[in-house]
């Protein structure tokens, strides 16, 4: 899709040069001299739009601008914070903005509630309105909700570089979890995605992020918890007394989540194992569960205390002074770590898996019994590590990385996002090595009346001038995908060679599969020879030394098979070797050399190409001269595919067989896919 910089007006996009010469003309201003004609052109300070929506994000919005108060006059950007209206109710929103002493966001979106889908289609719609506006340099958004998400759409259609505080973390739930997929979605589309955790840092690098967009600054709420801690007393307004409970005399709750909430089947256990509990139970209630429960009708009868949603001191006086905390809240399941205070969360996965393995944090998915376990007996170690979510400086860092980004913005104007060179997949183009077109490219020399040769007959044939091919195949891989290449070729009629080699991380030619696979191969009547690995060979400096171990090579390999060998190729093949130096493989030839390099023409698909055009399409092939071909089993595959992704493919396939292996020799890791191939 094209992407569209601002419109003029909120009607029609309008061009780049356009756009550019808009944004030149608002920093041309006239100097201070009074009405002289002169202007110069001046940078603007820079822009940052900060869409907020939901609870935690104001939380962890005010860290930021807190921060930038502070810094004053000498704060590197302006701020512009939307609120996108997601939450309205005054206890769910306006008291952030309040407690927190957060200026008043510039404009409220008034989106309100409604059916996921829509809630983001109008974010979207009134947020075009508010960048085109605004002209944004950069965008901040915060989490996982649907603000941040719209927000993050909005900006990518703009081309308008985004930030995201509290990014790559993964809960690998997206079916229960709708903000698993906001989360990854907003992490793809920003220029430059900062972390809580070292964690989320690592999660991005797997999915392909390069360094440079990713970067660890910490937790913002840590920041704010640890500044709130010591002004506490001063800052509530709502102790735990006034709510009916004495300070260390019970546990306090939280529940908002969508898999928790969705039915009644989900919500009421869960509220019924709270109202169990042998302590007072005290759960503000999110205005989602409020609404379920008046629909319900339902009640507690026992322990469970079900009061309005906190100010955001009120939370946290009320969380030093629990005995421990039941949650499904990201930000209350860190809080909980923050204060010490051991935190059950009632959710197969948490997103801060790290405070769980710290063993502060236990997770009883839907079971209600183990919950009710819990409250009584669930005991946290003594210790807890350090440093997890930071040192309580992310708004420092936070504000930092952003204005490095709005510096590179300036500097790479026509790139935009210094950030964002966003991740190239080595070779993209798909190529046409499928089976399909093997078997065509055997069936054009067959047609040209060349016979199919192994090696040892190499020399004789070029005596009598007609056409031949040597066609080779390295093994570097995989067996199978070798095998398949030795059917196609039999049933065109086709013999070549297959290189094995002996010395490799990639298969093990000894193991029973693997030997039943080369039985196969030599009776669709190909031939073997040694694919060797100098690079095995580190301590090889001669040419004799490296001939001493190519034979022990070749002698193993013919016993096992029982098959004489008379030709070597070689994998990853030093300087040495391209010197085509006969010593190399003494007493046998091998593939370099210069006969089979210069009087035979040479031609590979070595890293998924035809380096030198497809060898029926040259003139060596329409004189009908001889061929030494080389193909690689990899490359070759049912469908077209990228050499990445035949790679990837290989890598997959790697990783199911070791699966399948580990699953054969231990029970406890046969699950799922498994389990089920290895059902007899
Ligand atoms: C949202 C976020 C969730 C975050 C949570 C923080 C999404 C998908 N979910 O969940 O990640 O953890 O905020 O609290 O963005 N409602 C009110 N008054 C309000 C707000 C909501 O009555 O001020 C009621 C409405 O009936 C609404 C329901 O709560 O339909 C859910 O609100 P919504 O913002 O959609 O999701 P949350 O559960 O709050
Ligand atoms: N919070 C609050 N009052 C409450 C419950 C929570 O101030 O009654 C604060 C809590 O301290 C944390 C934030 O809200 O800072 C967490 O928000 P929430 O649980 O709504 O969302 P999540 O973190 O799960 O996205």
């Amino acid at each position: 899709m094209t992407k569209v910089r601002f419109p003029a007006d909120g009607a029609s996009p309008q061009s780049e040069t356009e756009a550019k010469a808009l944004k030149i003309s608002q920093s041309v201003v006239r100097d201070g001299s009074g009405g002289s004609s002169t202007v110069r052109s001046r940078e603007r300070t820079k822009k940052v739009l900060t869409v907020v929506g939901a609870r935690p994000q104001f939380v962890k919005a005010a860290v930021v601008s807190r921060h930038l108060r502070i810094l004053a006059g000498n704060a590197p950007f302006n701020e512009v914070l939307v609120h996108t209206g997601q939450h309205y109710d005054h206890l769910m929103s306006d008291v952030f903005f309040q407690q927190l002493e957060m200026t008043p966001a510039a404009r409220n979106l008034e989106v309100g509630s409604s059916s996921p889908a829509q809630q983001l289609a109008l974010m979207m719609e009134r947020l075009d309105l508010v960048f085109r506006e605004e002209q944004p340099d950069a965008v901040l958004v915060y989490g996982d909700t649907n603000s941040t998400l719209a927000a993050a759409i909005v900006s990518t259609r703009y081309d308008i570089p985004l930030v995201h505080v509290e990014a790559g973390e993964r809960i690998f739930r997206r079916r229960e979890v709708p903000e698993e997929v906001n989360r990854v979605l907003t992490d793809h589309a920003a220029s430059l995605c900062l972390t809580s955790t070292q964690r989320a840092t690592s999660y991005l690098l797997r999915e392909g992020m390069s360094p440079e967009r990713v970067r660890f600054v910490g937790d913002p709420m840590f920041d704010l918890f640890t500044w709130a801690r010591t002004n506490l007393a001063r800052l509530t307004v709502v102790s735990p007394e006034t709510l009916g409970v004495a300070p260390d005399g019970y546990h306090l709750a939280t529940i908002h989540r969508a898999q928790n909430t969705s039915s009644r089947e989900a919500l009421i256990p869960l509220l019924e194992a709270l109202d169990r509990s042998s302590l007072p139970v005290l759960l503000p209630v999110h205005p989602r569960v409020r609404d379920l429960l008046r629909k319900w009708r339902w009640q507690p009868r026992a322990n469970l205390r079900l009061v309005e949603p906190l100010g955001y001191f009120d939370f946290l006086a009320a969380l030093l002074s629990c005995r421990k905390v039941v949650t499904d809240s990201g930000g209350v399941t860190r809080e909980a770590f923050f204060a010490r205070r051991p935190c059950i969360v009632p959710m197969e996965n948490s997103w801060w898996v790290e405070i769980a393995e710290a063993g502060w944090a236990l997770e009883t998915g839907s079971d209600t019994e183990a919950l009710t376990e819990a409250l009584e007996s669930f005991t946290p170690p003594n210790e807890a590590p350090e440093g997890l979510f930071g040192d309580g400086h992310s708004a420092d860092r936070i504000v930092r990385e952003v204005n490095e980004l709005l510096a590179g913005t300036a500097a790479h104007n026509a790139a935009w996002h210094p950030h964002g060179t966003f991740e190239v997949l080595p070779q993209a183009r798909a190529t046409n090595f499928t089976h399909r077109n093997y078997r065509v490219f055997l069936q054009r020399f067959i047609d040209a009346g060349y016979e199919f040769a192994p090696f040892d007959k190499g020399a004789e044939l070029l005596e009598t001038g007609k056409p031949f091919v040597l066609l080779r195949h390295d093994v570097d891989l995989d067996l199978h995908r070798a095998l398949r290449i030795a059917e196609i070729e039999a049933d065109a009629g086709v013999h070549s060679t297959f290189f094995l080699l002996v010395r490799t991380d990639h298969y093990n030619l000894f193991s029973a599969e693997s030997t039943d696979v080369v039985r196969r191969l030599l009776v669709l009547g190909h031939y073997l020879g040694l694919h060797f690995d100098v690079a095995a060979y580190p301590n090889a400096t001669a040419a004799e030394d490296l001939a001493a171990a190519c034979a022990q090579e070749v002698t193993l390999l013919q016993s096992w098979f029982e098959r004489e060998i008379t030709m070597v190729s070689y994998h990853r093949p030093s300087a040495l070797v391209l010197t085509g130096d006969r010593a190399l493989s003494h007493p046998l030839p091998h593939t370099y050399m210069p006969l089979y390099t210069r009087s035979i023409r040479y031609m590979s698909d070595s890293r998924g190409q035809w380096r030198e055009g497809e060898p029926t399409l040259t003139d060596t092939f329409r004189e009908r001269k001889p061929f030494h071909i080389l193909t690689h089993p990899i490359w070759w595959n049912e469908r077209p595919t990228t050499p990445y992704e035949a790679l990837q493919q290989y890598v997959h396939d790697q990783r199911r067989a070791l699966e399948l292996s580990v699953a054969r020799n231990s029970a406890s890791y046969r699950v799922g896919w498994m389990a089920r191939a290895l059902e007899p």
